[in-house]
């Protein structure tokens, strides 16, 4: 199903409930009643246009919404992702986390498993965080600087100009396929190798949520990796030849 503004938000949640997390994170609260997404768009100061791109991508693996985002500002997904960061580390990870805590198996294995389980979690999350926060205060903030000089026709200061002679948003362009192996890693532990905890259905818990959560960032990576570093490799280019 394509969400158009004209759709009540209810609706989609009602058919898709994979986009909680999602019309959360712009902030959206829920009593919407039958009010259509656009309503709500307009009722909490969200682009409606991008706000229907990031759903529909989301709600449809086919639906891709890279061209269009592509010409919308770059500060609009900047923003999203960030939310999206702040999601995956306060809120996702800890709760993951702590249901690995509640899990337990008989005698001594019990804490024997936990640590196996807890350790690869650990390292997981901690790649997360680091990956997360490089973006938050390099990449970022050089991507929205790009943008604003791009459109800024009035002078520009010696540190942009020095950092556009310095950096190249290339060198950030493939960081991402670490975290994926190690999300491969934790799931084949839990599947495949670890003996089963006594309360399976905290391990099924576990693992839908390892689940959505690849598939939340799966969407994520595919933000940053086709729109976000090639409209700012285009500017930067640009920039580069201006200066
Ligand atoms: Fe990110
Ligand atoms: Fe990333």
């Amino acid at each position: 199903m394509l969400i158009t503004k004209d759709i009540k938000l209810a609706d989609v949640i009602l058919q898709n409930y994979h986009l909680i997390p999602i019309i959360s994170r712009f902030g959206i609260k829920f009593g919407f009643g039958d009010k259509s997404v656009g309503q709500i768009c307009t009722q909490y100061h969200i682009k409606t246009n991008f706000f229907l791109e990031i759903v529909n991508a989301f709600n449809d693996k086919d639906y891709k919404p890279y061209e269009k985002l592509k010409n919308m500002s770059l500060s609009l997904t900047v923003s999203y992702l960030l939310k999206s960061h702040y999601y995956y580390n306060k809120v996702k990870l800890p709760f993951i986390e702590n249901l690995i805590d509640s899990l337990e198996w008989e005698g001594e294995d019990n804490l024997k498993n936990k640590n196996v389980l807890k350790k690869f979690f650990r390292q997981y999350r901690k790649e997360v965080n680091e990956h997360t926060a490089n973006e938050e205060t390099e990449i970022y903030p050089y991507v929205l600087e790009l943008e604003q000089n791009y459109n800024n026709t009035g002078k520009v200061s010696v540190s942009f100009l020095e950092k556009l002679k310095t950096k190249s948003i290339k060198d950030y362009a493939d960081t991402h396929d670490e975290l994926n192996s190690s999300l491969l890693d934790l799931k084949n532990i839990i599947i495949k190798y670890l003996y089963p905890a006594e309360n399976k259905d905290i391990t099924v818990q576990i693992l839908i949520e390892i689940f959505k959560l690849e598939k939340d960032m799966t969407d994520h990576t595919e933000l940053e990796e086709k729109v976000v570093i090639p409209v700012a490799e285009k500017i930067e280019t640009e920039l580069k030849k201006r200066y």
